[in-house]
């Protein structure tokens, strides 16, 4: 009997020694000590000893039962420190290496500008209105003095929805809408999408404009002139000056064209402005009597001056980019240059 026992203590020993992690000894110590384990079978076959012998028998067990589970809580513990040893060095931080930068979001080079052209006017006394981009051939057209079958519908290549309703191919209708239920003095601000079927390096089908209008007694070009002045000199630099040229839109009379002088060469020439020292900027004039009447406001008594600025190529000149699309395209190395630095 003494040697069974010895023989079982020693295979447990020989076996706890070679055990390498603590899931083995979780295994092996069912092996032994578990309901159906050697030592317990040990137990259990108790009562087949002889009643005289059974006492000693008992002691005997129970001290090999002591030991081998002495055997593996000392394993235990040495196993635990090993592994906690094995993860300290595995999990280790070079306290040298360089911290993760957290990266900021930033605006669209549109946003920038959008909202530093609408700073600017707001400064200047304006108020912003938001019109529809879905719109009434009535408001696109009709009502700015551009009739079904004008050639003047030309100059916009529209997508139609239906007979009656298009994507707005500028902001132009948010002039009407406003005049339609505003008594002058108005001064408002009208930002949004427009859409024309046109996709190139300088032109996409979908772009930002920003409509200015002011109607009160006496204005005239003088204003306008005063105000993009003020307005190009916030936005790109003091220096700036513009330049007014003969234009013709169906809706203001007189027309014009405003440059403006080149943001990369200051005026000498340069690619940006096609060495001519000048970029256009915006398409402007004084409101024409029909649309004043058009919207019922007494066009002898009042008078409005109305521009129309393109988002898209406010933010090429004021950052040099030479290419529309690259506003649309979302790379983030590009974007990136107009965050925090
Ligand atoms: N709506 C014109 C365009 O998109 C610009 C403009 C606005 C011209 C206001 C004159 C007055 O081309």
């Amino acid at each position: 009997m003494q040697d069974k026992v010895n023989l079982l203590l020693e295979n447990a020993k020989k076996e706890v020694a070679a055990l390498q992690s603590s899931r083995e000894l979780a295994d092996l110590k069912v092996k032994y000590l578990g309901k159906t384990g050697e030592v317990t079978a040990l137990l259990k076959g108790m009562k087949d000893i002889p009643s005289e012998k059974r006492a000693e028998f008992g002691k005997t067990v129970n001290v090999l039962k002591e030991q081998v589970a002495a055997l593996f809580e000392e394993k235990a513990t040495a196993l635990k420190k090993e592994e906690m040893l094995k993860s300290f060095e595995k999990d280790a931080v070079d306290i040298t290496l360089d911290g993760k930068k957290v990266s900021f979001g930033n605006l669209h080079p549109l946003n920038i500008v959008r909202n530093k052209v609408i700073d600017a006017f707001i400064g200047m006394g304006f108020e912003v209105f938001e019109g529809p981009e879905l719109e009434l051939d009535y408001y696109c057209f009709q009502a700015l003095n551009i009739p079904k079958d004008h050639p003047a519908r030309d100059m916009q290549d529209t997508f139609y929805i239906s007979d009656n309703v298009v994507l707005r191919t500028h902001t132009s209708p948010g002039q009407v809408r406003v005049m339609e239920k505003k008594k002058p003095p108005i001064k408002i601000l009208s930002p949004g999408r427009v859409y024309r079927a046109d996709d190139d390096a300088s032109h996409s089908p979908m772009f930002h404009q920003i409509e200015g209008l002011v109607v009160d007694k006496g204005i005239t070009l003088c204003d306008l002139k005063g105000i993009l002045d003020e307005f190009v000199q916030i936005m790109f630099d003091k220096d700036t000056k513009t330049r007014l040229r003969p234009s013709y839109f169906p809706f203001t009379e007189p027309s014009v064209e405003v440059d403006v002088t080149c943001s990369e060469c200051h005026g000498k020439g340069c690619k940006l402005c096609k060495g001519t020292g000048w970029i256009e900027i915006l398409g402007a004039g004084i409101v024409n009597k029909k649309v004043l009447e058009n919207c019922g406001i007494d066009s002898d008594e009042y008078s409005g001056l109305a521009f129309g600025l393109g988002i898209e190529r406010t933010t090429m000149i004021k950052y040099g980019v030479p290419d529309i699309r690259t506003l649309f395209e979302n790379d983030v190395r590009f974007l990136k240059q107009f965050g925090r630095k």
